[in-house]
């Protein structure tokens, strides 16, 4: 186990919001940031220390990098597993380059869950069309054709209702790595972040409910509207994930909820801090960032309790051209990732507001 001192060097791979975000609560904890990215102008470079602006492939830059900070973590998924291995030679990184390999592909991802006992949507990996017609008449329409690797905000993905449509959807992918799952007619959509430090300690926030717009997480509110023993029964599908993988840090697990049997499956996991937990940085005592941070230096886990109900909505696009109507409002808690181009579909801050009663609101499930 390895325990940073304050004033230790935390690396990070990627410089996105969620790079940002990492590097602020590091500070806060007393630690300096390194940031490595390949982008010009990314978030996190205007609230870190040191910055490498090099390819996830430059060998050289990276064991620079490696020579230069305490412990390395990430920000996204879709690093090479080849860099994360070759950075752990030379520098503690978490999470492992194991658990990227698992959750970076859509097969092994599900492979993994089901294997610990984990149910998900039913599945087939598929090569071609006609390996297409053959799965579908297990899995059966309506169902969710999904590239493998690299897909986000519902990008690399298709719904085919009938067999008519299969063909569209094939060529539209583009693709001969395509996992096919049946769909799903959730009630909800829900997510836990769930941290587990190099001790083995596991500490989870209660589960938020996400709403979607056009594939975009649009609101998330905390806790889910679901009784709180089927929070408890979430929070310890979680628990068993990161305990499975021996994970270090935050993780997400996004789950489809429904009204019958079985109430959980899990869509899928993300080996970082997630979108669906900004609100834990006004609502709770430790938020998702500190608390990565936590995992990965040998600190604590911290308190995940919320102080009220969460609502956390993204700033999409234009949105953020309505900055002066959230900083007159006394509830919102207005984060600005300090991105200049607001295109349409692009996250460029949120809003976080605490409302102080837990579970009054109708919907439940
Ligand atoms: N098998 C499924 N059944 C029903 N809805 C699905 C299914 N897979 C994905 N979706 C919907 O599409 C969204 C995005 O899919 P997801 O697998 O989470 O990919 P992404 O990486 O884009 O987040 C989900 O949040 C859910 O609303
Ligand atoms: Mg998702």
């Amino acid at each position: 186990m390895i325990k940073l001192e304050p004033g230790s060097v935390i690396g990070i791979l990627g410089g996105g919001q969620l790079g940002r975000m990492l590097a602020m609560a590091a500070a806060q904890l007393g630690y300096h940031t390194h940031i490595y990215c390949p982008d010009e102008k990314n978030p996190a470079e205007q609230v870190t220390n040191r910055l490498s602006r090099s390819s996830y492939t430059d060998e050289v830059a990276l064991i620079r990098f490696a020579k230069v900070v305490d412990v390395v973590t990430y920000e996204f998924e879709n690093i090479p597993v080849e860099t994360v291995e070759l950075l752990n030679q030379h520098v503690p990184t978490f999470p492992s380059a194991q658990v990227l390999q698992v959750s970076q592909d859509r097969l092994h991802e599900k492979n993994f869950l089901n294997k610990i006992g984990v149910e998900t949507a039913p599945y087939a990996a598929v090569m071609t069309e006609g390996e297409a017609v053959e799965a579908l008449k297990i899995i059966t329409y309506p169902a969710v054709l999904k590239t493998r690797r690299f897909g986000y905000d519902g990008k690399g993905q298709a719904i085919v209702k009938s067999p008519e449509e299969l063909s569209a959807a094939w060529a539209m992918l583009n693709s001969s790595d395509i996992i096919i799952e049946g769909f799903i007619p959730f009630d909800m959509e829900i997510s836990v972040l769930a941290a587990r430090g190099q001790d083995g300690e596991i500490k989870c926030f209660d589960p938020a409910e996400n709403i979607h717009k056009n594939h975009i997480l649009d609101l998330s509110i905390a806790p889910a509207r679901i009784a709180p023993h089927l929070r408890a029964q979430a929070v310890g599908i979680a628990c068993h994930i990161v305990a499975e993988l021996e994970y270090v840090g935050v993780l997400a697990v996004e789950f489809f909820v429904s009204s019958s049997d079985p109430v959980f499956r899990v869509n899928e996991i993300a080996p970082r801090v997630h979108n669906s937990g900004h609100w834990s940085i006004e609502a709770c005592p430790t938020s998702q960032f500190e608390q990565h941070i936590r995992a990965i230096c040998g600190l604590p886990l911290g308190d995940t309790s919320l102080y009220g109900r969460a609502e956390m909505k993204n700033l999409i696009g234009d949105d953020i051209l309505d900055v002066a109507l959230y900083l007159k409002d006394p509830d919102a808690n207005f984060h600005h990732y300090g991105k200049t181009h607001a295109r349409p579909g692009r996250k460029m801050g949120h809003v976080t507001r605490i409302l102080p009663t837990v579970g009054t609101n109708k919907k439940s499930i």
